[in-house]
């Protein structure tokens, strides 16, 4: 039997990926010319996997391609060792490159540990110079850039990963300070995130020290023809025929959304035989919102019972008029203030956005399909 095709994590540069020929164009063709852009979508719309996509095309043209993930990061230390730590990552067993890079790089040296596969992991620790937080982050930026200036600048890619994650740690400094580097540094950084509200206003607002600093791209869902292909092909290599009427189903109840239409197809795979019928994808669905549940609790404990209403009132009604007298005694959604509030939070969580008929909807299609049903 032949192996399940599809994939619901990162999506490795090598193995297939539906479309984002023009992305990957026109990202490759930024990052070679220096220019810095911000990638956004909502989560699992396939930033990392792209972003990776165009830094392994840059590295065969000759690049030095650093990635860095600021996900759940937690002080100001950690986020400058992790700029050091994705500089040791990249040039570990290039001798010559890590004997600078340890020169040069004067706040964390690398430190190997073995991970559990018998491999060895990259991480950093500091050099006990004794300086710590935006002090500490400040020297890294700095060796940064003599780093980069000797390797050449323009020969250098970076991508800083959920870049929104550093205003969770509420110290404004860590923005101006990174700013004040970057500007210098001739490289191309990509500031690829999730939370668009988060991310998006930290370029867009005059007072902030990023503001109009790049090019703002924002990745869309997956083309709907494109990933009926897509899954009709998956299928085939895993020794499967999926109809296209099914394939097409898939594309739908997904919306496209890269992750859930993986995550579905990987499941209609496991219950179906050699042929896809459409009770298994009725099955796969209900296996995959199971998946979810857990994580969909988990949104639902962190908002207000007021927020939660709105949620639900929008899973069911997607709407441009949500603060008419009708929309909000409908749902029950109490005062139009505590709406426009409620909302407010919404949008900024990335849990709601405006489509493109100026509805409000969910943006998340599953978290909704599962609220629908409660
Ligand atoms: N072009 C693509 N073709 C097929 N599947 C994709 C594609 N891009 C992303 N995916 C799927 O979406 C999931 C989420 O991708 P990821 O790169 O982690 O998104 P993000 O970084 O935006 O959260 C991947 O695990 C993969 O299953
Ligand atoms: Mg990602």
């Amino acid at each position: 039997m032949a192996k399940n095709p599809f994939i619901i994590s990162v999506i490795p540069p090598e193995a297939p990926f539906c479309n984002r020929s023009r992305e990957l164009r026109q990202l490759i063709a930024y990052g070679s010319a220096g220019t810095n852009v911000v990638v956004f979508s909502p989560r699992r719309f396939g930033k990392t996997s792209l972003v990776k996509r165009v830094q392994s095309n840059l590295l065969k043209k000759g690049m030095l391609v650093l990635y860095a993930d600021f996900l759940g990061v937690t002080s100001i230390d950690d986020v400058a060792g992790r700029i050091a730590k994705c500089v040791y990552a990249f040039i570990r067993g290039n001798e010559p490159l890590m004997k600078k890079a340890i020169r040069l790089l004067t706040t964390f040296r690398p430190v190997l540990k073995p991970s559990e596969d018998g491999s060895f992991a990259v991480s950093v620790e500091t050099t006990g110079q004794n300086i710590q937080g935006i002090e500490l982050l400040d020297k890294t930026l700095d060796d940064l850039g003599q780093f980069m200036a000797q390797i050449g600048p323009e020969k250098i890619h970076i991508v800083f990963d959920e870049f929104q994650e550093i205003t969770e740690l509420k110290e404004k400094r860590i923005e101006g300070t990174l700013r004040s580097h970057i500007q210098f540094h001739r490289s191309s950084y990509f500031f690829v995130g999730s939370r668009r509200h988060i991310l998006l206003n930290m370029f867009n607002e005059k007072s902030r020290p990023f503001y109009q600093s790049a090019q703002l791209y924002e990745l869309k869902k997956l083309p709907y023809d494109d990933l009926v292909t897509y899954l009709i092909d998956q299928f085939k290599g895993g020794g499967k025929r999926c109809p296209e009427k099914n394939a097409d189903k898939i594309s739908l109840v997904s919306q496209q959304n890269p992750y859930y239409a993986q995550k579905l197809a990987l499941n209609v795979y496991e219950v179906s035989g050699k042929v896809v019928h459409e009770k298994d994808i009725k099955e796969a669905l209900e296996l995959m919102i199971d998946n979810e549940i857990f994580f969909f609790q988990a949104i639902l404990q962190a908002l207000a019972p007021r927020q939660i209403a709105l949620l639900r009132a929008l899973a069911v009604e997607p709407s441009k008029t949500i603060l008419s007298n009708r929309y909000i005694s409908r749902n029950d959604l109490g005062s139009i203030g505590g709406v426009q509030a409620a909302l407010k939070k919404l949008r900024q969580l990335d849990l709601v956005e405006k489509d493109a008929d100026s509805r409000y909807r969910l943006v998340d299609p599953i978290f909704s399909l599962w609220l629908q049903k409660l």
